[in-house]
Parts: structure tokens; sequence; C-alpha cells
């Protein structure tokens, strides 16, 4: 007999053997078991997850000699050609080869007549998505009242472009994405049957290269055994597949906590050096980022990491160096230098400036987080800033200036002066920014809320009161009265709201500077990235 892939050779024949759909393989069971089956179903989902295996796992079931049948013998005659293929009353036709009206139009012809030798006629529309709209509309009647004993299954990968009226006459079912853990213990059940040996590295590079789709992992199982033998190990695995270094990753994070541009930079070269794919890197780094991200968030035991359980401790160890700001930050930086990478020439130059970027974002993350206030106090909002909400976490890093820290810049004593024009400075905005994300505002002093408020879409409602019990205090009237706002150009202003206007006045002074000196910083980085590429 010729060679079989291990995909083909090991292709579930029942419906206990589909690994991870039990929603469908449950319904379906029960189905056949109250002769309820449907005579148009739709299978949807990626690419290798089950559903060409459930459509012949149905037509097994239906056509076992000992059935209808939810779990189909495997034996008899009609189990062992639908397995092979080769059974007559069991059509598969490729619907992106055959989408036209003539080739439905043959279809129709063909079931009219009585299944050959079987209880049922099973129709496999692969990638039924790619069917023209004529061709469509061609198997319409047929969907809605089949001949007698036909059954057709659609399996595609976009069933959004399945035309609507096709939709609407079958039953639909999703199949989903297998997690990392079925993929795991399904190529360890394949190796164990094949004779292989396989270390956990191995194992967990292929199913997360796979993403959800098993019939790419088996496929990749299938290229490492003709690589290695029998015996297969992580790090052949990892060249065979291009796949990143668990070190490099790791060196990468040291360096951004160590805001070590040198080792940052040193990376980039080896792998340029080793002729490495650089996007490849970037897509594994933001994968190990996503990592750290949810490691930090749900904990390193979260389901959502595709990790080995040796793996996971090292995860939580390098999450607990950076808050979840900061990772999210670097977790942005790493999509936009993939996008760079994707759509840009030179990619050595955006992955050393992303990089750099991720080295440097600690520094630049507060200047970041006053220009972004900026724009969301100009556009009326104080939540119109791009960089993301602080958690107000402990575990921020040293340069990092904390939130609650820049809460407590407003002292009790300012508390009693509300208008104290040193807390409209430039710090003062500064130090108002960062509370403006927190997620329990109302555990800052009451000076700081009004400072918030005031800098953004809440200025005109609040500042009144606040500005009338100054005036009262002081003996003044204000002219323009509670509900007409201080901010009108012809109106006069008095003395307090004075203040507060030359207090903006300087603080954009201010941001200017800053915005120039941001400006200087990054162009004098591109500047070192292009000295680099000189000298190497
Ligand atoms: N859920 C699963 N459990 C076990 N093996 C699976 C599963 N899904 C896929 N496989 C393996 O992958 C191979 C291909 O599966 P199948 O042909 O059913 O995928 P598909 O969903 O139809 O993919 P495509 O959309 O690319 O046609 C099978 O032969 C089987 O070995
Ligand atoms: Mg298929
Ligand atoms: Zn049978």
């Amino acid at each position: 007999m010729t060679y079989q892939v291990i995909a083909r050779k090991w292709r579930p024949q029942s419906f206990a053997d589909l690994v991870g759909q039990e929603h469908v393989t449950e319904t379906l069971a029960n189905a056949i078991k109250m002769n309820r089956v449907a005579h148009a179903y739709i299978f949807s989902g990626a690419r290798g997850v089950g559903k060409t295996t459930a459509a012949r796992i149905l037509a097994k079931a239906l056509n076992c000699v000992n059935g209808p049948t939810a779990e189909p013998c495997g034996e008899c005659d009609s189990c062992k050609e639908i397995a092979a293929g080769s059974s007559l009353d069991v059509i598969e036709i490729d619907a992106a080869s055959n989408r036209g009206i003539d080739q439905i139009r043959e279809l129709r012809e063909m079931v009219r007549y009585a299944p050959a030798a079987s209880r049922s006629k099973v129709v496999i529309l692969d990638e039924a998505h790619m069917l023209t709209g004529e061709a469509s509309n061609a198997l319409l009647k047929t969907l809605e009242e089949p001949p007698e004993r036909v059954i057709f299954v659609m399996a595609t990968t976009q069933p959004e472009d399945l035309e609507d009226t096709i939709r609407s006459r079958s039953q639909h079912f999703h199949f989903r994405a297998l997690t990392f853990n079925e993929i795991i213990s399904r190529l360890q059940y394949i190796a164990e049957k094949e004779g292989l040996k396989i270390d956990d590295g191995a194992l967990s590079v292929m199913a997360r290269m796979a993403e959800g789709s098993m019939r790419d992992a088996l496929s990749l199982l299938e290229q490492a055994r003709a690589y290695c033998g029998d015996d297969i190990h992580d790090e052949p695995v990892r060249n065979l597949l291009g796949v990143v270094p668990e070190d490099s990753l790791q060196e990468l994070v040291e360096a951004i906590a160590g805001q070590s541009a040198e080792r940052a930079l040193g990376l980039v070269h080896i792998f340029q050096k080793e002729g490495r794919n650089l996007q490849h890197f970037c897509r594994e780094a933001i994968r190990h980022m996503r990592n750290l991200l949810i490691a930090r968030v749900c904990g390193a035991d979260s389901d959502l990491i595709a990790a080995t359980p040796e793996q996971r401790p090292g995860l939580a160890k390098a999450a607990a160096l950076f808050s979840e700001e900061d990772l999210t930050r670097y977790f942005q930086i790493l999509l936009q230098t993939e996008n760079d990478l994707r759509h840009k020439s030179d990619p050595r130059v955006h992955l050393e400036m992303g990089l750099l970027r991720m080295v440097n974002a600690a520094r630049l993350a507060p200047l970041e987080e006053l220009l972004a206030q900026a724009r969301g106090g100009a556009g009326g909002g104080s939540q119109g800033g791009t960089a993301p909400r602080s958690t107000g976490s402990g575990s921020a890093t040293p340069s990092f200036p904390s939130r609650s820290a820049s809460a407590s810049a407003f002292s009790p004593q300012s508390e009693t002066k509300p208008m104290a024009t040193s807390a409209w400075g430039a710090s003062g905005i500064a130090a108002a920014a960062a509370p403006a994300r927190t997620p329990e505002p109302t555990k800052q002093s009451s000076a700081a809320a009004l400072a918030i408020k005031c800098s953004g879409a809440g200025q005109r409602k609040s500042i009144h009161p606040r500005l009338r019990a100054h005036q009262n205090r002081s003996g003044r009237i204000c002219r323009g009265g509670p509900d007409r706002g201080t901010s009108g150009r012809n109106q006069k202003h008095p003395s307090g709201t004075a203040e507060i206007y030359r207090g903006i006045a300087g603080a954009r002074v201010a941001l200017g500077a800053r915005r120039r000196r941001i400006a200087n910083l990054f162009s004098a980085g591109e500047e070192h990235v292009r000295g680099i590429n000189r000298r190497a």
C-alpha cells in the first residue's frame, strides 16, 4: 500500500475521535438517535479543524450496516468505502473548482436518483462559499426540498460569504479552532501510536505554529519526522521551522527591563547574521509579549497562554518585571513594528527602531501621556489619550512615575486653595493627566478631582461652584453666573479666572517645549540606527 501522510492516516473515524468539536458531534449524534437528521448542513470553521472529517463520519453514521447509528462500526463495506473515499453514495465536490451553474445542474441531476447501495446519499460541498451567485440560486430549490434520502453538507471557511438564501435553508455548525492543549494531546497520542519519541519543547513549538489547526499540526509532525527521524527534539525542530529560540525572547525581555539599547540591537545583529526572518522574530516577540501581558493580568496558569507547564514559571517571573500598562505599551509598539516590517522596505531599520522604542518606552511614557492628555483636553474630553489605562499597579518600572505619587502631588493644603496657580503649571497638568485614567477617581484628593474636571470637558460645569465659593470668600461676585460658564470670550473674568488662564497659557508654552524635546529624541534615535547600519 502506498504511504499515507499522518494527517490522512489518523483522520478520526468516529464522532468520539474528533477532538474539541463536542458541540457539533453531540448534536449530530442526538439527531441521528432521534431520527431527526436535517437535509442541509453548513459546517464552517478555520482550515483543518475537522469539517470534512465530520461530514464523512455523518455519512458513515447514516449508512453503516448497523445504522443509522451515532457509532458506525467502521468494519462494514459501507464504512470502509466511505473511509477510503470510494463510496458511490458519498459525493464530494470541490466547489472552488466546480463553482458554475453547469456543475450545479449536473449535481441536481445526480441527486435525483436513489442511492446506489446505501440508505442515504450524502453530498459534501467543500468551500461552498466559492459557488457563483447563479450556481447558489440554482441550488436553492434542491436544498429546500431535496429528493428523498439526500443530505447536503456544505463545508466552508468563510460562512459570511454564503448567500443568505442558502444559509436560511440549512443548519449551521461552527467548528472552533483547537486549543494548544488539545493539539498537544493529539500529537502525543499519534506520536505514541507511530512509535515516535518527541520532547515537550518540540511538541509545544509545533502546537503553537499550528495556530489552532489540527491538520497543520500533523503536517508539522510529518515534516519533523522526515528531518529528525523517530527521535524528535526541540532544537532541530526550531531550526527546521525557523522558530526563534526561546532564549532570544528572554534576551529581549531582559534588554527592555534593563533599558539596554545595546543588547536589543545586538539581537537584531545576530538574527541578521544568521539569516533569520526578522518579521518572523517580530511575530514571535508579539506572541511572547501577549503571553507576558496575560500572565500579568490573569496569572501564568491561565488557559489563554499557549505554553507548557514548564514554561509558565519563567513567564510569571518575566511578567513581574513590568506593569500591565508597560506590557500593553510594548505590545502596541511591536504590533506597529510588525506592520512596518510588512509594508516598508529595510526591515532591519524598522525592527531596530521598534526595539529602541521599547527600551526607551519607560522614559518616553510620561511625555507621551502628557501629549495625549493635551490632545484630549484640546478635543474637549479627558479620555482622548492613546496611552493605556493605568491600573495603579505598584510594580511599575522604577523610572515610571507612580500614578498615586502623581495624585499626591496635590498636597492637603492645596485642597483648601483650590485655585492655586501652581496647580495649573505644566507639572500640575501632568500630575492631573495621570489620575484622569485611573479607574477609581474617588480615591483622589478633591483638589486633584477638581483639576481633572477643569482640564477637560468638565470645565464649564465644574469651575463655577468652586470659583464662586472662592470669590464669595474674597468678597467679589461672579458676573457670569453659574449657568453661563466663564470661558466666553467677551465675558469679564474675575481675577481668579484670569489666574487660571495665565496658568493654562504657561502650561501650553511648557508643553510646546516638551514636544520639541520628544521630536529631538526620536530623530536622535533614528540617526543612531542609521549610524549602526552604516557601520554594519
Ligand atoms: N477535530 C479534530 N480532531 C482530530 N483530528 C483532526 C481534527 N480536525 C482535523 N483533524 C486532522 O486534520 C485532518 C484534516 O481535517 P479535515 O479535512 O476535516 O479539515 P477541514 O476542517 O475540512 O479543513 P479544510 O477547511 O482545510 O478543508 C484530518 O485528517 C485529521 O487528521
Ligand atoms: Mg475540508
Ligand atoms: Zn459500519
